[in-house]
């Protein structure tokens, strides 16, 4: 053996058996479940306040209040407007008063034949799947991979008709679907490709942005959400057609504003019947939001690694695979994956057991789109969309997920509290399948 190599035995081998005498150790420690004394000791107030949602402060307030001074309150949409396009280096974007009204902008603007078929995934918000119903358009219910818990273009390709005509993803969690490949397959069966990234702001792959790889593509900002302005919508658009079309559906002032040839700079003062027009105190938000939104990101994400590369080394626990080009955001929770089999206990047990330590792990099943009354009823749609009779995708990423609470604040200490919990539940495995 190469004498580098016999170190590197060794290192390993002094590692290996350091981790063998802690996990001894923590065996010989009493469960929480069993009476025995919480892991985490970390003040619960505290750890409320590291994971707070949303997070406003000083900026935000003068913001507004600077606003309400001026009374100039339009202005801040399209300075708002041009600040999320430098960002995502979109050709076109428009601001709307909510991630849903920017859907449904979009599918206005699809201007396709009732009866065209979009492919979307049943894993998703509802106005992902239902605000193309308005126009004639009928959903089919593409599946997750489970690894990813995004779009599953395998399953896509099943689910082809003559009717389909575009295919919106959605970004679960912040974590970017593999665009190349759903790209060149919508290529080059001549679909329109579409995004839902309201769970991915500053989430990219290859080095674009989420929300441009489609001709059209939406960001929510509601309070939830990875850049929260409590309520408001983006629509990002990658042609001049589409950004017209869906600007005017629900801005009746927008048409005037377009070149002399737009079509529909005729409905000038009508728009086409709705009025979605966001409200400038979120864009004040929102322009105070985007100034911190990447460094936020990389501070979650520093949280979310130093947790995450010690828990995936137990045996069974995992996180959605991200592949090399692309960059994730953390929308909402830290989600593992728990396989029950390798890990030797089921997931209620854990969650049970890690809860006594005194984790806040959780779980929190997406609606299966799917399975809701609404689309199983044909009088609301062209035709009745097809209901599958299992989306394994779908099921497989409910049964076995974890979320862990994000942190928007250093605290090495309670992430260590957390590593060791979960050790020392799974130095007693036996003791969870009792
Ligand atoms: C995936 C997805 N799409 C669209 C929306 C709609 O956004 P909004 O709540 O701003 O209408 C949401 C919001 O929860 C969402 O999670």
């Amino acid at each position: 053996m190469a004498k580098e190599n016999q170190g590197q035995t060794r290192r390993h081998f002094v590692a290996a058996g350091g981790a063998a005498v802690a996990a001894a150790a923590l065996r010989r420690e009493t469960l929480a479940l069993d009476g025995g004394p919480k892991t985490v000791t970390f003040p619960m107030d505290r750890q409320i306040a590291l994971s707070r949602w949303p997070r406003y402060g000083p900026a935000e307030k003068q913001a507004l209040h600077a606003l309400i001074d001026s009374n100039r309150f339009y202005e801040e949409l399209p300075a708002f407007e041009k600040e999320w396009q430098e960002y995502t280096k979109s050709a076109f974007v428009k601001a709307h008063m909510n991630g849903s009204s920017a859907l449904t902008s979009m599918y206005f603007a699809l201007d396709l034949p009732p009866g065209s078929e979009i492919m979307v995934p049943s894993y998703t918000f509802f106005s992902t799947c239902l605000a193309m119903r308005f126009f004639g358009c009928v959903p089919i219910f593409i599946d997750i991979d489970p690894r990813t818990a995004c779009f599953d273009l395998e399953d896509a390709k099943r689910k082809l008709t003559k009717r389909t005509r575009a295919v919106c993803v959605m970004h679960s969690w912040g974590l970017p679907c593999e665009m190349d490949k759903i790209q060149d397959w919508c290529k080059e069966k001549g679909l329109i490709l579409l995004e839902d990234a309201a769970h991915a702001h500053g989430a990219e792959m290859q080095g674009k942005k989420m929300g441009v790889w489609g001709v059209m593509g939406i960001f929510s900002f509601q309070t939830s959400k990875v850049m929260p302005t409590v309520e408001g919508g983006m629509g990002l658009y990658q042609t001049r057609e589409y950004f017209e079309r869906a600007a005017a559906f629900g801005h009746y002032e927008d048409p005037p504003k377009f070149p002399a040839d737009s079509p529909v700079r005729a409905y000038e003062g009508t728009g086409f019947g709705q009025k979605y027009r966001m409200h400038p105190f979120a864009a004040a938000i929102g322009r105070v939001q985007l100034r911190e939104l990447d460094a936020l990101n990389a501070k979650v994400e520093k949280n979310v690694r130093a947790l995450n590369d010690r828990l995936t080394q137990l045996p069974g626990l995992s996180e959605p695979r991200l592949r090399p080009d692309q960059k994730r955001v953390y929308y909402y929770a830290n989600m593992l994956l728990l396989d029950e089999k390798k890990a030797g206990f089921r997931r209620d047990a854990l969650l049970k057991a890690l809860q006594a330590e005194g984790v806040r792990a959780t779980i929190w099943d997406y609606p299966e789109q799917h399975k809701l009354k609404i689309y199983s009823e044909a009088k609301w749609w062209h035709h009745p969309p097809t209901i599958p009779k299992s989306m394994p995708g779908n099921e497989q990423v409910n049964k076995t997920h974890i979320f862990m609470p994000l942190l928007y604040e250093d605290a090495p200490e309670l992430v260590e509290q957390w590593v060791r919990a979960f050790e020392k539940v799974w130095a007693h495995r036996e003791r969870l399948t009792s």
